[in-house]
């Protein structure tokens, strides 16, 4: 932030998505306070940037099943936290996401957050800065480049979390991310934690009816059959979670009728261990504080 202006969240496609789960967290109160959702963290960010979170406050669907997601993913994350007070978590397209500061982290762990270099920007400029935890900007699919940047050492146990961004990949690129990943720890010997959400082919295929990802340039493009999809690429499914279930009555139906239809979820969390690695060949960027 320049002096006392407030700064101005200048993204467009992709990256302006990040937008609407800060939207999420700073509504939180207001529009889902049986959630209990408390994001000090957020509060901070959303002072300071120059963005009415209104601008998605009629979508209440989507800012919902977003806290919903996080409240999961900040149990995962905890748990293997807690396994592992000196691992490493990588967090794929974070956006201007809080998560560090609502878990707290062990003085023995390393954070990472991944996105674009104007978000990276963003996030360094607003999000208050916490021990160990440390920014690279670049393609999170990437992942011999930000492998080597990051010194992912040998043998160190990794948590690797991506929320609300397959949907976003091409599902080549996808695909690519996730089996490079799975080889890559396994050429440094370290245990391996995905923790994803993903949408079904039929989600993805109706994205542009989402009524927040609309009003951004961003487009689904990945749509995941189901866990198994994941698993081929060198995976062993751990847990799932239905999002649509606890996201209001029409996801809830619409989720409902899916999983009839289909035996599948609308829309998932998942979290899977990496079970055997493939070969993969990708460019590098750069390492931030
Ligand atoms: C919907 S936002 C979610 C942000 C954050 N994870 C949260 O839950 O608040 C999607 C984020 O993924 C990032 N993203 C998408 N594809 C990416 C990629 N290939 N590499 C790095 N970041 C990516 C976007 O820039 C954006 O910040």
């Amino acid at each position: 932030m320049i002096g006392s202006a407030k700064a101005s969240p200048a993204l467009s496609g992709v990256p302006e998505t990040l937008l609407i789960t800060l939207a999420a967290r700073l509504l939180a109160h207001r529009l889902n306070p049986d959630l209990g959702f408390v994001d000090p963290a957020a509060e901070t960010i959303g002072a300071a940037l120059d963005f009415d979170p209104n601008r998605f406050a009629h979508d209440r669907a989507s800012l919902r099943g977003a806290l919903v997601r996080s409240r999961w993913f900040d149990r995962v994350t905890a748990t293997f936290i807690q396994a592992h007070p000196d691992g490493l978590v990588v967090s794929i397209g974070s956006g201007l996401d809080t998560r560090p500061h609502r878990l707290g982290l062990p003085s023995g762990l390393d954070w990472i957050d991944i996105d674009f270099p104007e978000v990276i920007a963003l996030r360094e400029a607003l999000v208050p800065a916490l021990p160990r935890v440390r920014s690279w900007a670049g393609d999170g699919t990437d992942v011999a480049a930000w492998a080597e940047a990051i010194g992912w050492r040998t043998g160190r146990p990794v948590l690797m979390a991506a929320e609300g961004v397959s949907m976003y990949l091409e599902p080549e690129q996808g695909r690519r991310w996730l089996a490079a990943s799975a080889e890559e720890a396994a050429r440094r010997q370290s245990a391996l934690r995905l923790v994803l959400d993903f949408a079904s082919p039929m989600m993805a295929r109706n994205g542009r009816r989402n009524p927040s990802v609309r009003k951004t340039k961003a487009r689904f493009r990945w749509g995941v059959s189901g866990p198994a999809e994941i698993e081929r690429l060198g995976y062993r499914l751990r847990e799932t979670h239905d999002v649509a279930r606890q996201s209001g009555s029409l996801s809830r139906l619409v989720g409902a009728t899916y999983r009839l239809l289909t035996g599948r979820l609308i829309y998932s969390c998942a979290v899977f261990d990496a079970s055997e690695a493939r070969r993969g060949n990708i460019p590098s960027g750069r390492l931030l504080s």
